[in-house]
């Protein structure tokens, strides 16, 4: 099925024929140089890796090792279409791990309410749920952080920061209680949409695993999967921020903070294909250009490894992929597309009319009842599964459900 828009096919071709000669000329000496940098560059870094973690990297527990550890999932962010992604998560993470202990942390706002579905979860550990506000501002982080392309600038990147780092404190408290440590911390976003199981080669022991692609200058930190030790450097996303101030870093966004968090506390990293992406309401420009956003269809065979993503009906696939892609800067937005596994959205508008009968048709009749369900549920339906949700939970810190029900849904 492959479907190409004239319209955007016709400039592309253009401008490729014209950049074709210079493109080869430049392409020598610029595969020269990568080789060579591989070279110098990655041995010695191997050697580092190994030398610093003992035991051998390459070996993932089976799956009956990991239904006998103890694996914590944090799970972190606003609830905005968790009647889109809740499900999923459940599917493809909790249920995939029936043994992992569920950490929420999230601010209180009026999709809140969304978190009635978790009722359903195997295990809830702790559930989270605060009223946000600012965060103090300093030079350190104004000196390592970069306000550019950040919605709500540093603060919203701190604010981030400490959400993720939120999840660790939680985590710590409930082993101190409970006596227990765990063998595994997963970190996952509440607008993760999965399409496909997790998988137990994504644990690898010592070192830290994110998803390829989507790096923005640094490392993808939409997911990550790592021991107690390299979780906790890895999440430690804002009492680190001082020690990058330290080592003379600066003008950080996001993605290359966590990489410069992880490289000078010596933990090393894994890149693999992970089957989620990111359900984002924002709007992108189409198609996109070399520092654009290319936004997946959610019917993408993927693994998406993160990218962002929303129900439609995809305008541009196979060649046409292929043409934008290609343009995409690697380094930045840009998603493993090979295979087909890739088809974009036009995200210059809000989602389109009839979008809830394109989920229902990727996401199947289970998560699309979810989605009526959360589109129909009334303030009373709300009360009796926070209810349950609650009566689940070993360590509740919530405003009270009355309060979360009422912010998102009318009483009746
Ligand atoms: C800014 O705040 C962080 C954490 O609260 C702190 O570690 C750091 O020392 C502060 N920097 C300054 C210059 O006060
Ligand atoms: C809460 O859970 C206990 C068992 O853990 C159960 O006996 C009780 O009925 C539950 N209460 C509600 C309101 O669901």
């Amino acid at each position: 099925m492959v479907k190409t828009p004239r319209k955007f096919m016709n400039p592309f071709s253009k401008s490729i024929s014209d950049t074709n000669r210079r493109f080869i000329v430049l392409m020598i000496p610029l595969l020269a140089f990568i080789i060579l940098f591989s070279f110098l560059f990655d041995l010695p870094f191997q050697k580092v890796k190994n030398g610093f973690f003992s035991s051998d990297s390459s070996s993932s527990p089976s799956k009956d090792e990991l239904l006998r550890s103890k694996i914590a999932v944090c799970l972190v962010g606003g609830a905005r279409r968790f009647e889109l992604t809740g499900p999923s998560i459940m599917d493809m993470i909790l249920k995939e791990y029936p043994n992992s202990d569920l950490f929420l942390h999230s601010p209180l706002d009026s999709d809140a309410f969304k978190f009635s579905l978790l009722k359903s979860a195997p295990r809830i550990a702790a559930v989270n749920i605060f009223q946000p506000q600012p965060l103090p501002e300093n030079e350190t982080f104004v000196r390592v952080l970069s306000a550019q392309n950040s919605p709500n600038g540093i603060q919203g990147l701190i604010q981030y920061f400490d959400l993720v780092e939120g999840c660790v404190t939680m985590i710590k408290s409930h082993q101190i209680k409970n006596n227990i440590k765990y063998d595994w911390i997963i970190r996952t976003r509440v607008d993760g949409y999965w399409n496909g199981p997790l998988g137990p080669e994504n644990f690898v022991p010592g070192q830290y695993l994110v998803p390829s692609g989507s790096s923005y200058g640094g490392l993808n930190d939409r997911f990550g999967i790592g021991d107690l030790t390299t979780s906790t450097i890895a999440l430690s996303r804002l009492s680190l921020i001082p020690k990058l101030d330290s080592a003379g870093f600066s003008n950080l966004n996001s993605e290359s903070a966590f990489k410069a968090q992880l490289t000078t506390q010596k933990v090393s990293y894994q890149t693999k294909r992970l089957p989620f992406c990111i359900i984002s309401d924002r709007k992108y420009d189409f198609p996109p250009t070399r520092f654009g956003v290319p936004v997946a269809a959610l019917s993408s065979r993927g693994p998406l490894s993160g990218t962002k993503c929303r129900p439609c009906k995809p305008v541009c696939v196979g060649v046409c992929v292929e043409y934008v892609m290609m343009w995409v800067e690697k380094g930045w937005s840009w998603t493993d597309w090979a295979d087909g596994s890739l088809e974009l959205c036009n995200a210059e508008e809000s989602w389109e009319d009839g979008w809830e009968k394109v989920f229902d048709k990727v996401a199947g009749k289970k998560f699309g009842d979810a989605r009526k369900k959360i589109h129909s549920m009334n303030f009373d339906d709300c009360i009796h599964d926070f209810i349950q949700l609650k009566n689940l939970t070993a360590q509740w810190n919530a405003p009270p459900i009355e309060e979360i029900c009422a912010l998102g849904l009318t009483h009746s």
